[in-house]
């Protein structure tokens, strides 16, 4: 049997009958909700036996990260992006938005700049006002149906008062992964600046096309790690956003001291039934994440030609992520739709809003789902532009 056929991602698992940020938003309706970044699949067997083993022990005492999970870690990033790290450069997060919080927080100091390129995941446009900084935008640019960095807009951005680079990579919500080349001018621009670098790598374990393969910045050299912050977590991969387990990597020891010190008393230690679900999915989980990109780029290939069909919608294929990201702006003026979010749900699917990431008029498509749901979704967006 294939990798792909041992696991089921076709099986349609009831989401209404759980509490579910996902699902609860259109309680009681018939909308299809592909909108906030989790998967409609059930995580990988081998983390829900291991979390049952875990359970059925019956104490949960206070449990700090043990050697064979940072081992299935730091032995994860060698085999999965060929980054060889140090256990002791792990920080254990409750989250990703935790961490890069934090790393604005320790990022010059109150009024200083935090630069970030936009359209991007909402909680990034709003960590610099948090914690008291300003938030530096630069746009990355739509070119040849690709989205790409404006380096001089970039350089325009970033000034005196900038004190930190915050990089989505690979990026949500465009889907693009960076490569060294690319990588290497933000890192050449970090260091001309002196700017403390935190990479939300989040997406890491989620790259869809095989021939471009996610390059962690600070693994570019001694000097780029020094100046890096990167967040990781399983959460995406694997499916397990809400066991809320994640950690950063920071080689450089003062300002891993300085990151822990933002931490005390303010962060909460990290979920065991988290951390036991982390050391399975790094661990034993290749095999389901290489079956799931299998099954993620069939559903990419069906967005994006269901898509191309839509008259005033378009798509940018993402490279890495299950998140399409739509410009709706041509049918907004073609049939004078103000909301294209609500134009949407109202044909009953509900999915993200782009003004929440900077870019009002384009709408993110979650299609990390069954086939069936996908499918029947994307009929009822089709049926909506011809009614
Ligand atoms: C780029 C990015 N960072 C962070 C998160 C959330 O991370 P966490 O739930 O660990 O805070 C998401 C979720 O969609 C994301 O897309």
């Amino acid at each position: 049997m294939s990798d792909a056929a041992a696991f089921d991602f076709d099986r349609i698992i009831d989401r209404r009958s759980l509490p579910s940020e996902k699902w609860g938003r259109y309680a009681g309706r018939d909308v299809l909700p592909l909108w906030v970044a989790d998967m409609d699949f059930a995580a990988p067997p081998t983390v829900i036996e291991a979390l049952h083993r875990r359970i059925d022990h019956g104490v949960f005492g206070y449990t700090e990260a043990w050697p064979s999970l940072v081992e299935a870690v730091v032995e994860g990033l060698r085999r999965d992006h060929g980054w060889s790290i140090e256990p002791d450069w792990l920080v254990w997060l409750p989250g990703v938005v935790t961490g890069f919080n934090l790393a604005c927080a320790i990022a010059g100091e109150a009024g200083d700049g935090i630069v970030t390129a936009a359209p991007v995941y909402p909680p990034f446009l709003s960590a610099p006002d948090n914690t008291g900084r300003l938030l530096q935008r630069c746009d990355l640019v739509l070119a040849d149906g690709r989205w790409q960095w404006d380096w001089d807009a970039l350089e325009r951005t970033v000034d005196a008062r900038s004190r930190m680079l915050l990089l989505c990579s690979p990026h949500n919500p465009v889907g693009r992964v960076f490569d060294s080349t690319e990588l290497r001018r933000l890192a050449d621009l970090a260091a001309r600046h002196d700017l403390l670098i935190c990479s939300d790598e989040i997406h890491c374990g989620l790259v869809l096309d095989e021939d471009r393969p996610h390059r962690p910045i600070a693994a570019l050299d001694e000097a780029v790690a020094k100046r890096t912050i990167t967040l990781m977590a399983p959460s995406k991969t694997w499916n397990i956003p809400a066991l809320y387990c994640a950690f950063a990597i920071i080689p450089d020891a003062a300002l891993r001291r300085r990151y822990r010190h933002a931490m005390r008393g303010l962060i909460p230690h990290v979920n065991v039934l988290g951390m036991v679900a982390t050391e399975a999915a790094y661990r034993d989980g290749g095999a389901w994440r290489t079956a799931l990109l299998d099954y993620l780029r069939g559903n990419r290939t069906r967005v994006l030609e269901a898509v191309a069909a839509m008259p005033g919608l378009t798509a940018t294929r993402p490279e890495a992520t299950y998140l399409a990201w739509i410009d709706c702006r041509g049918m907004m003026a073609a049939r004078r739709v103000e909301d294209p979010a609500a134009f949407f749900e109202a044909a009953g699917v509900g999915l993200s809003d782009g003004r929440y990431f900077g870019a009002p008029g384009w709408l993110r498509l979650n299609f990390g789902c069954p086939r069936a749901t996908l499918d029947e979704a994307l009929a009822r967006m089709a049926a909506a532009l011809v009614a």
